[in-house]
C-alpha cells in the first residue's frame, strides 16, 4: 500500500483525509501529513488518526504519493523546502488554477502529476472531483488516485482547457446555490415558517430535485413541465422567475467568474 503524505491539513485536506479514512479506501495508518503550525498538525492527526511529520523534507521522504492541498501560493516556497526529496514521487495537487504544465515548470521531469479541482460539497462526499486529462501518473497510479478520490464525490475528467470553465460551474457553484436556498427560505420565513425549518425545507427540496434529475436522467425541463399545471400556480413562480431573468443571471455569474 502507498503512504500518502498531506503538505497542509487545512480545510480541504481534512476533508481528503477524512473521506479517505471513513470509507474505507485508505486506512489512516498509510497517511502522513506536514503543516507549519504544529499544534493545530497534532490536534487534527489525533482527530484523524494520520501521522504528522516533523517537516516537508521528511514527509516527502517518507511519502509515495504527495498531495498538495496547501494554498496555491505557498506551494513554490513547499517544493523549495522539499528540494531533492521530491525525486521520483507522484504529486497530486488539489490547489486552485494549478495544471499540470505549471506542475512541469515547477519541478520537471522529477515527478509524476496528477492535478484535480474539489469542491466544498466533497466534505461530505457529494463532492464534484475534476481529474485533468492530461497527466503524468502511471496507470495503476491514476486508477488507484481516482478510486481514492470516489470517496469524496464523483470523478468527473476534463481537458485542460476546460478545468477553468469545471472549477467555475462546480466549484463556485456551492457558493451560487447557497445563494438560492438563502433566497428560498427567506421567501419561507416571510409567510410564517421559522427560520430553521425554512432552511431544512429548502435544501431538501434542492438535494430532491438534484436526485430525481440524476436518477431519471429527464432533461431539467421535462421535470419542471411536470410540476406546472394548466393555469396552475407553479407556472406563476416559474413566469416571475423568467421576467427577473433568472438564466440570464445564472450566466452572467459564470461570466464575471471566467473574465476574472
Ligand atoms: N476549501 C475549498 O473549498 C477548496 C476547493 C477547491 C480547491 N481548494 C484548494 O485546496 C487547497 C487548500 O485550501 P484550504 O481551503 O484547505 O486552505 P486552508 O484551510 O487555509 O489550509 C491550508 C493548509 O496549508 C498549510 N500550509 C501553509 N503553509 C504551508 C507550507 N509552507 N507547507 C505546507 N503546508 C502549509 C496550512 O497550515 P497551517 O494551518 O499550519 O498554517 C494549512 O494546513 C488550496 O490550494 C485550494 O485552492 C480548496
Amino acid at each position: 500500500m502507498s503512504k500518502i503524505g498531506f503538505i497542509g491539513m487545512g480545510n480541504m485536506a481534512q476533508a481528503i483525509a477524512q473521506g479517505f479514512v471513513k470509507t474505507g479506501k485508505v486506512p489512516a495508518g498509510d497517511l502522513l501529513a506536514y503543516a507549519p503550525h504544529r499544534e493545530k498538525l497534532l490536534q487534527n492527526a489525533r482527530k484523524i488518526g494520520f501521522e504528522p511529520a516533523e517537516s516537508l523534507k521528511a514527509l516527502a521522504e517518507q511519502s509515495d504519493v504527495l498531495i498538495v492541498a496547501c494554498k496555491p501560493y505557498q506551494i513554490q516556497e513547499a517544493f523549495r523546502e522539499i528540494g531533492e526529496s521530491v525525486q521520483g514521487k507522484a504529486v497530486v495537487s488539489v490547489a486552485s488554477g494549478w495544471t499540470h504544465e505549471d506542475y512541469v515548470r515547477l519541478l520537471g521531469s522529477m515527478v509524476r502529476i496528477q492535478c484535480i479541482m474539489p469542491n466544498t460539497p466533497a466534505m461530505v462526499g457529494e463532492g464534484v472531483l475534476l481529474f485533468e486529462a492530461k497527466h503524468s501518473l502511471t496507470e495503476q497510479e491514476r486508477n488507484m488516485v481516482r478510486e481514492w478520490f470516489e470517496a469524496l464525490g464523483v470523478v468527473m475528467e476534463l481537458p485542460t482547457e476546460q478545468m477553468q470553465i469545471g472549477g467555475a460551474i462546480s466549484g463556485c457553484g456551492p457558493a451560487f446555490m447557497d445563494l438560492v436556498m438563502e433566497a428560498y427560505a427567506d421567501a419561507a420565513v416571510k409567510y410564517g415558517i421559522s427560520r430553521s425549518t425554512a432552511y431544512q425545507m429548502v435544501s431538501q427540496t434542492m438535494l430532491g430535485s438534484a436526485k430525481l434529475q440524476q436518477e431519471t436522467g429527464k432533461h431539467p425541463a421535462e421535470l419542471k413541465d411536470a410540476v406546472c399545471s394548466p393555469n396552475g400556480t407553479t407556472i406563476r413562480g416559474v413566469a416571475a422567475l423568467e421576467h427577473a431573468g433568472l438564466r440570464a443571471a445564472c450566466i452572467d455569474s459564470i461570466d464575471a467568474v471566467m473574465s476574472r
